[in-house]
C-alpha cells in the first residue's frame, strides 16, 4: 500500500464537495454561522452541509475510505480539529473555508455536537498476517530503541481513546489511517505544538505505517466501547492542545 499525503478526490467527490461549498457558503451567512444556541435538533439542520461527506450525525458511511466518521468522538479531538483546519493545521480546501468564517465558540459546540453522536464504525477487514508482522508489538510496546512509545500509552489499552483530546483508533480505514500517518511524517498533517503525532511519525518506517494501519483496520471494535475518562499514566512524550 502507497502512503498518499492527501486524500484523493475521485470526480463525484469533487462535485460534492461544490455543492457543499454552495451551500456551506450560504449557511456561513445564515443558519451556520447563526449567534443563539441552537437544540439538538436545530444543530443537525445546520450541519447538513458536513453531511454530504460525514454522513447523518456524523456517522461517516464506512464504504467512504478517506471520509472518516466524527460521531462519538472527544470533543476536545473534534475542537482541535476544527482549529487545525482552520489555522491551515490541516488541508481540506471545503473544510477550510467554512471553519475559516466560524468563531471557536461556535467550533466549539459543533465538536460537541459531534462527540454526543453514536458512532458507526468500519467493519474490521482482516489483513494476510504477512502484511501486519511486527504491528500488534508496536501497538502495544513501542520500539524503545527508536524512542517510540507505544500507542496504546496514549490512546487507551483498549485503542478507543481518551478524554479529552485522545481519538480511538479502531472502525477506522486502513487507507485513512496511513494518510494521516502519513502527512504527519510529511508534515502535511500538523497539531498544536508540541505535535507528538509528528514526531512518532517521522520515527515509523513506510512499511510500519502500513502495517500497523492494516493491524488497526483489522480489529473489530469492542461493542459499546467509548473513550476513557482519562488515562491511568502520563503521556510518555508531552502533546499540545490549542486550549
Ligand atoms: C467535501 C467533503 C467534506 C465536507 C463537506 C466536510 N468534511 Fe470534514 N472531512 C472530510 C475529509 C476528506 C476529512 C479527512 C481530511 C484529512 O485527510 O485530513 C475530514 C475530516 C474532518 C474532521 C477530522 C476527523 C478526524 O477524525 O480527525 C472533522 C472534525 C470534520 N471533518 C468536521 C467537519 C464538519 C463539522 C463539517 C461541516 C461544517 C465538515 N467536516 C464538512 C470531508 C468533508
Ligand atoms: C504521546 C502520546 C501518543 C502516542 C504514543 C501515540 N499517539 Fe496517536 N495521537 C495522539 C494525539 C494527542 C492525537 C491527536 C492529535 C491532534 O490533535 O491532531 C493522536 C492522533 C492519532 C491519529 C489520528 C486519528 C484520526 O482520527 O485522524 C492516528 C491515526 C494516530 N494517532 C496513530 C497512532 C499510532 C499508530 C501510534 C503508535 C505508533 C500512536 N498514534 C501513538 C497521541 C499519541
Amino acid at each position: 500500500m502507497t502512503i498518499p499525503t492527501s486524500s484523493p478526490t475521485p470526480g463525484y467527490r469533487i462535485a460534492l464537495a461544490v455543492l457543499a461549498l454552495a451551500i456551506g457558503l450560504g449557511i456561513t451567512t445564515r443558519t451556520l454561522a447563526a449567534d443563539e444556541p441552537a437544540s439538538e435538533a436545530g444543530m443537525g439542520e445546520r450541519l447538513q452541509a458536513c453531511s454530504g461527506c460525514h454522513g447523518e450525525r456524523g456517522r461517516s458511511d464506512p464504504e467512504h475510505a478517506y471520509f472518516p466518521a466524527i460521531a462519538g468522538k472527544p470533543a476536545g479531538y473534534l475542537f482541535e480539529q476544527l482549529i487545525n483546519f482552520k489555522k491551515g493545521r490541516r488541508h481540506h480546501d471545503i473544510m477550510q473555508s467554512m471553519f475559516a468564517v466560524l468563531s471557536d465558540q461556535y467550533l466549539q459546540d459543533i465538536a460537541e455536537y459531534y462527540a454526543g453522536q453514536t458512532p458507526r464504525h468500519s467493519a474490521a477487514v482482516s489483513h494476510p498476517a504477512a502484511e501486519t508482522r511486527g504491528a500488534e508489538t508496536l501497538v502495544f510496546q513501542g520500539a524503545p530503541d527508536r524512542d517510540i512509545p507505544a500507542c496504546a500509552a496514549c490512546h487507551g489499552k483498549a485503542l478507543t481513546g481518551a478524554l479529552p483530546t485522545i481519538p480511538g483508533l479502531l472502525g477506522l480505514r486502513s487507507e485513512y489511517l496511513a494518510a494521516q500517518l502519513g502527512a504527519w511524517r510529511e508534515g502535511t498533517r500538523r497539531a498544536a505544538a508540541p505535535d507528538c503525532m509528528h514526531t512518532i511519525a517521522q520515527r515509523l518506517r513506510s512499511d510500519e505505517i502500513d502495517r500497523v494501519s492494516k493491524w488497526l483496520a483489522s480489529q473489530p471494535y469492542p461493542t459499546g466501547a467509548k473513550p476513557l475518562p482519562q488515562l491511568p499514566d502520563p503521556l510518555p512524550i508531552p502533546c499540545g492542545a490549542s486550549r
